[in-house]
């Protein structure tokens, strides 16, 4: 809901769609969801790394970094959840107006927040990477050992032990990081991009 009354929305002279020609390539965002230490990070990393390798405007907006900057507010119960959410959505889609190919690693737990941003986006643009990882092997890698200070009660409302994760039921892409290597994701999801004409 918007507090600012007497405000005009302008549109801008040059359009997405005139970056989009110019670049020669469709723009969306990449929205990873996942536990803490799925492979989000890694994953939306390397995919950003492939897309500039192959001349492509890409950008990787990631939940630790953001934390340090413009979510530095926010904590971690739901309701500051929802807003960094909400927040990284709006950034998400400058970025696509932008023409750029955006990847976002956030935890983004819940559903309903997810679909939020979804609904700010063209059927095409938003494109929901699912990192499946089960919660025993996020716990085994623990690489920032959060999961044991979680165990410990050290960390309060930690997403899988003291904290909800609903997984999305619709993705438009599963990837099975406790399967599948690094470069092997990264293919699954350029695949993608190169069937839908994005990239
Ligand atoms: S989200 O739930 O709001 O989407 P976000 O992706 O921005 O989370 O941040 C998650 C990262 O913050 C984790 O990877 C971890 O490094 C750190 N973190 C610190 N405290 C918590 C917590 N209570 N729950 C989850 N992650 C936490």
């Amino acid at each position: 809901m918007s507090k600012a009354t007497n405000i005009t929305w302008h549109e801008t002279t040059v359009t997405k769609q005139d970056r989009r020609t110019k670049n020669d390539h469709g723009s969306c965002v990449l929205w990873f969801t996942g536990l803490s230490g799925s492979g989000k990070s890694t994953i939306a990393n390397a995919v950003s790394s492939a897309l500039y390798r192959l001349g492509i405007k890409e950008f990787v907006l990631d939940g630790d970094n953001i934390r340090h900057g413009l979510n530095r507010d926010l904590g971690f119960s739901d309701d500051d959840r929802k807003e960094n959410i909400r927040r990284i959505g709006e950034v998400a889609k400058l970025f696509v107006e932008s023409g750029t190919v955006v990847t976002t690693a956030f935890i983004s737990p819940f559903r309903a927040d997810r679909d939020q941003v979804r609904i700010l986006f063209a059927e095409s643009e938003f494109i929901e990477v699912y990192v499946d990882c089960s919660l025993e092997e996020c716990e085994r890698r623990d690489p920032k050992q959060l999961y044991a200070k979680a165990r410990r009660g050290e960390i309060k409302e930690f997403t899988g032990i003291s904290s909800p994760y609903e997984a999305p039921e619709q993705p438009e892409i599963t990837v099975r990081s406790d399967q599948l290597s690094v470069p092997e994701a990264v293919d699954q999801i350029l695949e993608y991009l190169r069937v839908k004409k994005m990239i």
